[in-house]
């Protein structure tokens, strides 16, 4: 059996973090094919297309995708049709990755990385479940129109029962293999579309009799993250809601650069890339964190391929990286020593 990674190092930090990442695949031995096609920005320039046919179809034909990041400034007054951000929604949809799990789990090593107290994020623990392929982001109609001699901006908030269902299984099935608590998330105190969500959360309950299930308003829950963030196991939302918590949820790991995540479809195959983006501020220094890529490959091992132990192993080793005393510059703190991207791509590896 071959497996196949299709790799898309993307724009900015992309492909300075995939490449510790591929580094770290490379070394387990585990006999991947990897090959790499544009996504985004760097598709834009090299075909005027951000998600164009050639990968679309290493994409499609690959066990898994591994993905840095995509988009900048220079590509911001492109049509949008043209936008690298658009080739990003496009490879989701076009692969049907429709959940997409953030872990932010807070290794005890950055507790001090964290802007919040210590005692606040210590030992957390918890799981970002979004729907990815729903909700305003794709929802017709859309646009910015002129309509009685003004400017008019129009998008559209949409799911359908079914797309719920499938995202909450998902949610009720992680919670069940983890503390057995699961908070939906919406605001169905104003939107009507939320108002489905919650009702169909409550409807998959009684399948999973285990699972305690409870609802947050996304406010309030924006708020919760900050407030005691370890109340939560399971959190499930929308997709433009769980883009933001997930956000927030990352700086509690101590810094963006910390948290993976996985873009999964119904048959297990998954992108994989950073919940960050990629970070024009820092691009070409060799100074970006390239933990969370290296932890979405981990994430990788575990949903795509079923290595289990691969997984773990790399996950140890970034720990190891981290219990060494090496930061990148993001999760830097005094008494830690100062690394850029490669030495901590390279102190991974030895710790495997
Ligand atoms: P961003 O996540 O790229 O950066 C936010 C801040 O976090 C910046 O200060 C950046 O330097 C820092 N940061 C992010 N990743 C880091 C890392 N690995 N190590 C150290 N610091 C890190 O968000 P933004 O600035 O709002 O967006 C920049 C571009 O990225 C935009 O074009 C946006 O559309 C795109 N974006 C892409 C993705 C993706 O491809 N999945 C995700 C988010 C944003
Ligand atoms: C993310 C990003 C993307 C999103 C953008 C770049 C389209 O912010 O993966 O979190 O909003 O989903
Ligand atoms: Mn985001």
């Amino acid at each position: 059996m071959t497996k196949k990674i299709c790799v898309l190092p993307g724009d900015g930090i992309g492909p300075e973090i995939t490449a510790e990442a591929v580094r770290v695949l490379a070394a387990l031995g585990l006999g991947f094919e990897m090959e790499t096609a544009l996504l985004g920005g760097a598709a834009v320039d090299a075909t005027g297309n951000p998600f164009p046919e050639a990968t679309q179809k290493l994409a499609s034909e690959a066990d898994a995708v591994l993905l840095g990041a995509v988009g900048g400034p220079k590509w911001d007054m492109l049509p949008r049709e043209q936008r690298p951000e658009k080739g990003l929604l496009g490879i989701r949809k076009h692969l049907n990755l429709f959940a997409n799990l953030r872990p932010a789990l807070l290794y005890p090593e950055l507790a001090d990385a964290s802007t919040l107290k210590p005692e606040v994020v210590s030992g957390l623990d918890i799981l970002i479940v979004r729907e990815l392929t729903g909700d305003i982001y794709f929802g017709q109609p859309r646009g910015i129109e002129t309509r009685n001699g003004e400017r008019f901006g129009f998008n559209t908030m949409h799911y359908t029962e079914s797309e719920i269902r499938r995202i909450g299984r998902v949610a009720f099935a992680a919670a069940q293999g983890r503390g057995k608590k699961l908070c939906s998330v919406d605001k169905m105190n104003v939107l009507e579309t939320t108002q489905l969500w919650r009702d169909v959360m409550e409807e998959l309950a009684p399948e999973y009799p285990e699972v305690t299930l409870s609802h947050m308003l996304v406010d309030n829950a924006a708020m919760q993250l900050v407030r005691a963030p370890r109340q939560f196991d399971v959190l499930v939302t929308g997709n433009m809601f769980g883009d933001i918590l997930s956000d927030e949820a990352a700086m509690l790991t101590g810094s963006i650069g910390m948290l993976p995540s996985a873009s999964l479809d119904e048959n297990g195959k998954g992108l994989y890339e950073p919940s960050h983006g990629s970070a024009p501020d820092i691009a070409g220094q060799g100074v970006a964190n390239p933990l969370a890529t290296i932890l979405s490959a981990a994430m990788l091992l575990r949903h795509t391929f079923h290595e289990e132990e691969a997984a773990r192993r790399v996950e140890m080793a970034v720990k190891k990286a981290l219990a060494e005393g090496l930061r990148t510059a993001d999760i830097h703190a005094p008494g830690t020593t100062k690394v850029g991207t490669k030495e901590m791509g390279e102190a991974v590896l030895r710790g495997l």
